[in-house]
């Protein structure tokens, strides 16, 4: 059974206990500009419930009814739980001029579904599959011309109370049921969020070596798609952010064009994809291979956050707990080197860390690099347990006009970032390959610029 075979089966069960079917839609090529689409992306829960990657279509999940739900419908009937996906159907000429397609007919065998539909049949086929159920999942607000058809067919179902099929009473957001099911990694998914992350580690290791003074930021972001590219991954995970000097302090810099200057630092922050999951991975390094005094000293403190913060994920441990023991070392930090003043209490009620770190420490990884999962639970920040993909990623960032601070902090960004899997005994740092020691990093960039001076 395929790992999204499994998810499905998972999700079917997830469903029947809640009494609802869902409608899962991909996405549908995007314009880029006159005749060129961008580069076709599933969207991420439809790709981890079907694992199918072409644009225009959709996955409905019926769950089956159990002998006690059967009974109480009055039913000596179980139906088994039926997955039903609609997609493009094979055409020769179409097929010529943009590309293959699975396909109706090869649907069910390849991709384990149980039936198989013409697209074009969607909005007529829905009100039947989903006739008699109480509640459907939906997400509303993503596009508003299939939010005005569902609207037809919520009507359609309503218009069937007349003849007795009791109409659907909750349309349900996929958040708390897929969501829950896409936050939880299985082995399977760990496999492939573990290579995404040796190909990280072996971009990251390339552009290290390849950074010197006069190298232009676009270099080193075409060698990281292309160490992506190569090894057969689906791309970045998200837009490089290849940030020269100042340009670490804009936090999604994206522009990658300017040129490496000596005595500056490199901010890279760059993950692969494989099978669309998501790496996530900062470093930062010296442009000419060795820190100055107050580069050093500003990377010492975030390097200390984030390890004093990797070393609390632990089953249990509240989210939050991740961001407080990386806030409390950067702050001490900053007063330790002068940047700010007062007490560490008053730093830290009054926020004025705001100005150097002014992002959280953490976010879900997986399918999406901003992943989804609920934070909290019941307005409490949720504890971790096994099975959770998080990153970890304190930064400090001076901006180069910050007039509070002596000129020599002007202008130097730095952060460090990488993904952690929370496991039973602690947790699992899945991108620790990377180099990230002061004398790592100068020593990835300097073995590059020893070879090209021999
Ligand atoms: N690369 C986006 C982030 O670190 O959140
Ligand atoms: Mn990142
Ligand atoms: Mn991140």
């Amino acid at each position: 059974m395929s790992m999204y075979t499994q998810h499905r089966a998972r999700a079917l069960e997830v469903l029947a206990g809640e009494q609802a079917a869902a409608v899962l839609f991909t996405h549908s090529l995007k314009t880029r500009n006159h005749d060129c689409d961008y580069r076709f992306r599933p969207e991420s829960t439809f790709w981890h419930q079907s694992g199918f990657a072409e644009p225009d279509s959709v996955l409905v999940l019926l769950p089956g009814s159990s002998p006690e739900r059967a009974a109480e419908e009055g039913s000596d009937q179980t139906a088994a739980p039926r997955s039903v996906l609609f997609l493009r159907p094979k055409d020769r000429e179409k097929e010529t001029w943009t590309g293959r397609r699975l396909g109706v007919e090869a649907a069910p065998e390849v991709l384990g579904v149980d039936e198989a539909v013409d697209i074009g049949e969607l909005w007529t086929r829905l009100p039947e599959l989903l006739k008699g159920r109480e509640r459907i999942v939906y997400r509303f607000g993503e596009d508003a011309d299939r939010d005005r058809r569902m609207g037809g067919v919520a009507r359609a179902l309503r218009a069937l109370a007349r003849g007795g099929v009791e109409p659907p009473v909750e349309w349900i957001d996929p958040a708390p049921l897929f969501h829950e099911l896409r936050l939880f990694k299985s082995e399977a998914e760990l496999v492939l969020m573990r290579r995404a992350a040796e190909l990280t580690a072996e971009a990251h290791k390339r552009a290290m070596a390849a950074t010197a003074p006069g190298v232009n930021e676009a270099e080193i972001d075409a060698l990281i798609e292309y160490t992506f590219r190569r090894a057969g991954s689906t791309g970045c995970a998200y837009t490089n952010i290849v940030a020269g000097g100042a340009g670490a302090c804009i936090l999604h810099y994206v522009e990658n064009d300017a040129p490496l200057l000596d005595g500056d630092l490199l901010l890279v922050d760059a993950g692969a994809e494989w099978d669309y999951y998501a790496c996530d991975v900062t470093r930062t390094w010296p442009v000419n291979g060795t820190f100055n005094d107050e580069q050093r000293a500003l990377y010492e403190v975030v390097l200390a956050a984030e390890e004093n913060a990797i070393d609390v994920v632990a089953p249990g441990v509240a989210f939050s707990a991740v961001h407080e023991a990386a806030l409390t070392v950067l702050v001490q930090g900053l007063l330790d080197l002068g940047l700010l003043s007062g007490s560490i209490d008053e730093a830290l009620a009054d926020e004025t860390y705001k100005r150097f770190f002014m992002h959280k420490t953490s976010h879900w990884l997986g399918l999406d690099v901003h992943d989804c999962g609920a934070y909290t639970i019941a307005g409490e920040m949720r504890p971790l347990e096994p099975g959770m993909v998080f990153t970890v990623e304190p930064g400090l960032y001076v901006a180069s006009d910050d007039e509070s601070v002596e000129e020599r902090w002007r202008g130097i960004g730095i952060r460090i970032e990488d993904d952690v899997l929370v496991t039973e005994q602690g947790s699992e740092v899945l991108t620790a390959a990377i180099p990230k020691t002061p004398a790592a990093v100068e020593a990835a960039v300097s073995g590059q610029l020893a070879a090209a001076r021999s």
